[in-house]
């Protein structure tokens, strides 16, 4: 099994969400929940961008313990000095500088040829690591960029200090299979990138940031990037508990393991939600309301007979003790005959009948019929008896 480190960006990436602005002490809550999680690097933010996210990344360096912080900065001087400002009393600190590298954004955006782009990056990567010995670098727009291009900065920042290679699909422009033959491309053609890890970092805008992150793991990526939730910019990046529960559910596949306590993913998913007000679809992969909710009759009758008909992964694995048979109007005898037998409700044949005609006649009505509604099936029941 590889290990496969994973790198957090909830509170930066992640906050940068249309509509979230997290202040230091939700952002200090929710890194010691990513800290029980166990991830390895976790992005506190952006420092230069306020005061307040200055101030939230330096709390959660010094508080945060047992897991790398990592702080953003572009390729400048005032950028790096200020992230390292946050971060330097931490227990492992590191810098994540990032410049440009695709034709559309030295054009338009920096407005720099690529000789200036390589100089700065080269640069940048140098006065951080006068800083920190552990530096993350990414080439933005990475997946729209020139292969060669990209192979000659890699190359140069390893030789400056970088540590990790951050290859982002920065507009969520990629395809698995495409993706994974750019990794490998530049992979081969980097000078000395076997002294370095290799990182991806996906946006969801075609909805493949996992897909994507998983065909980069089959690439043999050492680092994935990613949210809770799979909040972010746009429409969000990888979510960590899709990419850790597929890693985790096909390890037959992968070959790969993360360190991550697959038991308090409910507990950050739903603490992320609160805090950033972003609620989670209820069909949402993983952590969704629905996600482990059976309600046909055919699908209950498997379930009761034996779960690994239709659930993958139990809801126990990710901290949920839920109950996963929903009573509804495509609920079965069987379901419905359990859920009594679980509630001490016990009874005879006719009495069942007569009850599950009005069971149906209220589900039509209810989305959901309830432990409560049950109770009073059997009461009225009772009551005409
Ligand atoms: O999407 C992106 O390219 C980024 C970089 C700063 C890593 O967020
Ligand atoms: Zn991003």
């Amino acid at each position: 099994m590889r290990r496969i480190e994973i790198f957090d960006t909830t509170l930066r990436d992640g906050e940068q969400s249309p509509g979230v602005a997290l202040n230091a002490e939700e952002k200090l809550q929710i890194a010691h929940q990513l800290g029980k999680l166990g991830v390895n690097v976790l992005e506190a933010g952006f420092p230069i961008a306020s005061p307040g996210d200055f101030a939230g990344v330096r709390r959660i360096a010094q508080e945060v313990r047992n897991v790398s912080v990592a702080a953003l900065a572009r390729a400048n001087a005032k950028d790096i000095e200020c992230a390292w400002e946050a971060i330097s009393e931490g227990e492992s600190p590191r810098i994540h500088t990032f410049i440009a590298t695709s034709p559309i954004h030295m054009r338009y955006k920096l407005q720099k040829s690529p000789e200036e782009v390589l100089e700065q990056a080269v640069q940048a990567v140098r006065l951080a690591k006068s800083k920190v010995s552990d530096i993350e670098f990414s080439a933005e727009d990475a997946s729209r960029s020139d292969v060669d291009f990209l192979a000659k900065v890699f190359s140069g920042v390893i030789q400056a200090g970088a540590t990790v290679l951050n290859i982002p699909d920065t507009v969520g422009y990629a395809t698995p299979e495409e993706y994974a033959a750019f990794l490998r491309a530049i992979m081969e053609h980097t000078k000395g990138i076997e002294k370095v890890k290799v990182s991806v970092h996906c946006h969801n805008d075609l909805g493949l940031a996992v897909a994507n992150s998983l065909a980069a793991v089959g690439a043999g990526v050492h680092q994935l990037e990613c949210t809770v939730n799979g909040i972010g910019e746009r429409a969000g990046n990888a979510a960590l508990e899709e990419l850790v529960m597929a890693l985790h559910t096909r390890k037959d596949q992968f070959k790969a393991e993360t360190s991550i306590v697959t038991s308090e993913i409910a507990r950050t998913s739903q603490l992320v939600s609160r805090l950033t007000g972003m609620m989670i679809q209820h069909n949402k992969a993983i952590v969704g309301k629905n996600a482990f909710a059976h309600e046909s009759g055919i699908h209950q009758d498997g379930m009761l007979k034996d779960r690994s008909t239709y659930e993958i992964m139990s809801p126990s694995i990710i901290g949920v003790d839920a109950e996963s048979i929903v009573l509804g109007k495509h609920s079965g005898r069987h379901a419905v005959q359990q859920r009594l037998t679980d509630l001490g409700l016990e009874l005879d044949e006719s009495r069942f009948e007569e009850l599950f005609s009005r069971f149906k006649l209220l589900a039509d009505r209810k989305r959901e019929v309830t432990t409560a509604d049950l109770f009073s099936l059997v009461e009225e029941q009772k009551e005409k008896t």
